[in-house]
């Protein structure tokens, strides 16, 4: 491999423990990390693979409201499930652990108290959302109102979903209290932030030093350094946490974006103090290190984190600087976020059941974790969102797993068997055609290898795939099967090397598939399954018997699909319109302040590197003027030109994604994730004043 560090730390998200795994969430990170470590494994390397459930914050105790528990019975119940999928994927964390744990809540206690006593923070009284009726203060998803940015009406106080910028709660336009629906009133309270805008020249440098980084990660960071990054609060008025480690504090806990990331750190040292927690890796290779702090410290441990995009701004910049102000810590050295997975062309969405959760996919579709796991690769949303649907998968299986891969080996595995009890036979003459084969095998692990290590996994996986493809053509090409009866002595030779592909593909394909190279190990007894092996063309020794044949993968019916996408249809709770109350009386001249028009789109083109957004011209009546809007998973750019539209003409002009925006166009919304334009319904012209 051409890594050279000595080590990995590899993490993949902390999950919220609040829900259980679709497949967005495994095709979103855990996949992705799962085939990394597998490799690295497979390469003899020294890897620690950590994740957990992350048990804080506002996502968790909206739903122990929700669900009438509490946040700990919400935690214990998921933490179970979750920890459960992956090992049923075979995400092979070394270990899985949880930010409830004890250690956790020292750890996180310490790096605050560190921090704090090297006077990181900056400890200020701010006023900040409170709600009177449920006495509680409103951080992050407690609060929601009106995007400044995008005018999404849903967005929380944390983040708008819509535009993805992050926001603060004062940043909110009519904000409203998710707990009870009021109007929430401002209050002061004492929080320690972190001054983000200090570390602006060293995290500049840091991720101006790494050019390797995917576009899209490196985009969104210097994205956020160019609107130039504000101190943001490391602490939140909530009773659900780790306690925030100062005299006076009580009612106070950590940010969870400060705990979650010292998750990371947590499990590492656990599964060195608690060996008894490790997951059971059956690995080629063990781990060479006898301590947490190598894994953390020292410069050749390589830190890779895996998440998803919507993590990129706390693996990247925040975490990064938290440990940067510690000092003891490495940082981490690459960050392969990938985009989201959409299903059958909708957002997945677990509060409208729209998903393919795993537990529920392994109900039907037992024993075929790899199939989904090959679908799941194959259209990994690598550089960009991506879209899962059934006939896709039905084809993906049926068509390379189930006709390339599985019928490659089940045709050596049968010819073995007919011609040879299953024994590998001796090799003769190599000609021309057999150095194609010899070829392909001693050229895809490094090319597998070196996409794996760039983290293009959809690449690796065509190229194992296209090594299976060579074994086919091979057979189909030689045709032993003819030959036998005229050329014993060349069959033995095309038999043995098409054998060896598989030993090859036994290696290649476990990062990827790991149930069914588990399978080819045994059924073809490969005894040293380690990467540099996987190019030996004489991996299977003469004389080997090979198990007799067994069907690697199964036809995906119609009907099977069919059942699936009714199910998903079904399953889809009826919405019903959460309708908001009516906002405070405004004057008849507070109205009037408001110039509404009607105008034109004279040009319509989405906003690059954004989903959401497309950037209009607009035929005023008056003049031609630039609107950004959030309009671009609603209407296509080519629909809407030429369409009348109703706007506010007097809003300040405000920079969105560096374009600026010179009023807003009107929209209406529900909560249903629906957004339509408000255009007059009968001929009016451009500059017609709404009154
Ligand atoms: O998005 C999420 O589900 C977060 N809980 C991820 C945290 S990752 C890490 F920082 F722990
Ligand atoms: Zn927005």
């Amino acid at each position: 491999m051409k890594d050279s560090h000595k080590r990995f730390t590899v993490t993949a998200a902390l999950i919220y423990a609040n829900g259980p795994i679709h497949i967005g969430h495994l095709a979103g990170c855990y996949l992705p990390a799962d085939e990394y470590v597998r490799y690295l494994r497979s390469c003899g390397k020294d890897v620690l693979f950590i994740s957990g459930t992350d048990e804080h914050g506002v996502p968790i105790t909206i739903k122990a409201k929700k669900e009438g528990l509490t946040p700990q019975q919400v935690v214990n119940k998921f933490y179970g499930m979750i920890k459960s999928s992956f090992e049923d994927f075979g995400i092979s964390f070394d270990i899985y652990s949880r930010t409830s744990r004890e250690i956790h809540h020292k750890t996180a206690s310490d790096f605050f108290t560190t921090l704090h006593s090297k006077k990181v923070f900056n400890e200020e009284v701010t006023e900040q959302f409170y709600d009177e009726t449920a006495q509680q203060f409103l951080a992050d998803r407690y609060i929601m109102g009106t995007c400044p940015h995008c005018s999404n009406p849903g967005a929380y106080g944390d983040q708008c979903e819509n535009c993805g910028t992050s926001l603060s709660p004062m940043d909110l336009i009519q904000p409203h209290s998710t707990l009870s629906g009021s109007k929430p009133v401002k209050k002061s309270t004492r929080n320690w932030f972190l001054p983000l805008n200090d570390w602006q020249e060293n995290l500049e440098k840091y991720i101006g030093s790494h050019k390797e980084w995917k576009p899209n990660v490196s985009g969104q960071c210097q994205s956020w350094l160019k609107q130039g990054l504000q101190p943001r609060a490391m602490t939140r008025d909530l009773d659900w946490g780790v306690k925030v480690p100062l005299p006076d504090t009580d009612g106070k806990v950590l940010y969870v974006w400060f705990d979650a990331p010292i998750g990371y750190i947590s499990a590492t040292k656990e599964y060195f103090d608690s060996p008894e927690l490790r997951s059971e890796i059956k690995s080629p290779t063990a781990l060479k290190t006898p301590d947490w702090e190598t894994y953390w410290k020292a410069d050749d441990s390589k830190l890779v984190h895996f998440i998803g995009k919507d993590n990129i701004v706390f693996h990247c910049l925040i975490f990064p600087t938290m440990l940067m102000a510690h000092g003891d810590y490495i940082l981490p050295e690459n960050v392969p976020a990938n985009e989201f997975l959409n299903l059958e062309g909708n957002k997945i969405s677990t509060s409208r059941n729209w998903a393919i959760w795993l537990h529920e996919y392994l109900e039907d579709f037992p024993g075929k974790q790899d199939e989904l796991r090959y679908v799941l690769t194959s259209i990994s949303p690598e550089t960009k969102d991506s879209d899962f649907t059934w006939k896709d998968y039905q084809a993906r299986v049926n068509n390379e797993l189930v006709a390339i891969f599985g019928n490659f080996v089940n045709r050596v595995a049968v010819l073995m068997h007919k011609y040879y009890e299953g024994s590998i036979p001796t090799r003769n003459e190599i000609l021309e055609e057999d150095k194609v084969v010899i070829t392909a095998i001693e050229t895809f692990p490094t090319k597998i290898a070196n996409a794996i290590e760039e983290y293009r996994f959809r690449e690796a996986l065509t190229f194992v795939m296209d090594l299976a493809r060579a074994g086919n053509k091979y057979l189909a090409d030689t045709e032993p099967w003819k030959l036998i009866k005229t050329d014993e002595e060349r069959v033995k030779t095309i038999m043995n090397l098409a054998a060896q592909v598989v030993a090859a593909l036994s290696i290649v394909a476990e990062p990827f598939l790991p149930f069914t190279a588990a399978t080819l190990v045994n059924q073809f007894k490969v005894a040293n399954r380690t990467w540099e092996n996987a190019s030996n063309i004489n991996i299977l020794a003469n004389g080997i018997v090979i198990d007799a044949p067994q069907l690697l993968f199964e036809k995906v019916m119609d009907e099977t699909v069919e059942k699936q996408i009714e199910k998903l249809n079904a399953s889809r709770p009826v919405p019903e319109l959460e309708v908001k109350p009516i906002k405070d009386l405004i004057t008849y001249e507070d109205f009037q302040k408001m110039d509404i028009r009607v105008a034109t789109v004279l040009a319509a083109e989405r906003v690059p590197k954004t989903t959401k957004l497309l950037k209009l011209t607009l035929d005023t009546g008056v003049d031609q003027r630039t609107v950004v809007s959030g309009i671009a998973e609603h209407y296509n750019p080519e629909d809407i030109i030429g369409s009348k539209v109703t706007f506010l003409a007097n809003l300040a002009p405000r920079k969105i994604k560096g374009i600026e925006s010179h009023g807003m166009i009107l929209m209406a919304s529900d909560s249903l994730d629906k957004l339509v334009m408000i255009s007059p319904t009968a001929e009016i012209s451009s500059g017609s004043e709404i009154n």
